[in-house]
């Protein structure tokens, strides 16, 4: 059977890679989470001085990007791809609020975009590739057969986020985590350069109210409807 391409995007926080992960496993697909290449990009600026004080020094990050090497490997025990940046894993350090609170003025920045996209696609050449962002509908696979556009209410995905940090040991406090979230969606939408927007062809689904299972399910039906099953 033909393999597909499976466009996730959507809202910060919203579970998006929960969802591609599972149906990544599901269906035998390889998952790649977008957002986690913006961020190793967001946490070599950080490490190396190029964002200080939230300036970017634009001119060296974009004489660097092309040295900045971002993969992923499968990780059995998560169950999912950890990240790597220029050979170092980097899965957890890219996760923290302060990458959290600068990425989104970094994936603003054009040239960081056409190197990312430029990988994606080449990522995706194959086919049978599921990857989650906030562009992959629209920019990154026009083309895709499936693509889904996520959203819930503000407070419910900063609350979600605040579960998945106290989890991991992170003290954090609400009302910063449902700024950043708020601060994110706002920049990831307005900026000139491929914001975030539903594809007119997308699925919309809001899981604000939905379990884990439940949007499981619904994401199966979606994929077996696509590919006629
Ligand atoms: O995990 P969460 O949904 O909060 O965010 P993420 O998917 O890890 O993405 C982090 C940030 O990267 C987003 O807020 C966007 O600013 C940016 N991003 C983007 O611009 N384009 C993508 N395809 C994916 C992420």
């Amino acid at each position: 059977m033909k393999k597909i391409t499976i466009a996730i995007d959507g809202y910060s926080s919203c579970g998006k890679s929960t969802m591609a992960k599972d149906l990544a496993r599901e269906i035998g697909y390889v998952y790649v989470d977008s957002g986690a290449m913006y961020r190793a990009v967001t946490l070599y600026a950080l490490d190396n001085h190029i964002m200080q004080d939230g300036h970017i020094d634009e001119e060296r990050l974009k004489q660097e990007i092309e040295s900045i090497e971002i993969s992923f490997q499968f990780n059995p025990e998560r169950g999912r791809p950890d990240t790597y940046l220029n050979g170092t894993r980097v899965e957890d350090r890219i996760r923290t609020l302060e990458v959290s609170n600068h990425v989104s003025h970094i994936a603003a920045l054009g040239f960081v975009r056409e190197n990312m996209v430029r990988q994606q696609q080449r990522m995706g050449q194959q086919g049978g590739i599921i990857m989650d962002g906030r562009d992959i509908g629209t920019t990154v696979f026009p083309n895709a057969e499936l693509k889904i556009f996520v959203t819930a209410s503000a407070e419910i995905r900063a609350q979600r986020r605040y579960d998945e940090l106290t989890a991991k040991g992170e003290q954090c406090d609400m009302q910063e985590i449902l700024h950043n979230v708020e601060e994110r969606d706002y920049i990831d939408t307005h900026r000139d350069i491929s914001p975030l927007r539903q594809a007119e062809d997308a699925l919309v689904l809001d899981n604000s109210h939905m379990t884990i299972e439940e949007q499981k399910q619904w994401l199966l039906d979606a994929f077996h409807k696509t590919v006629g099953e």
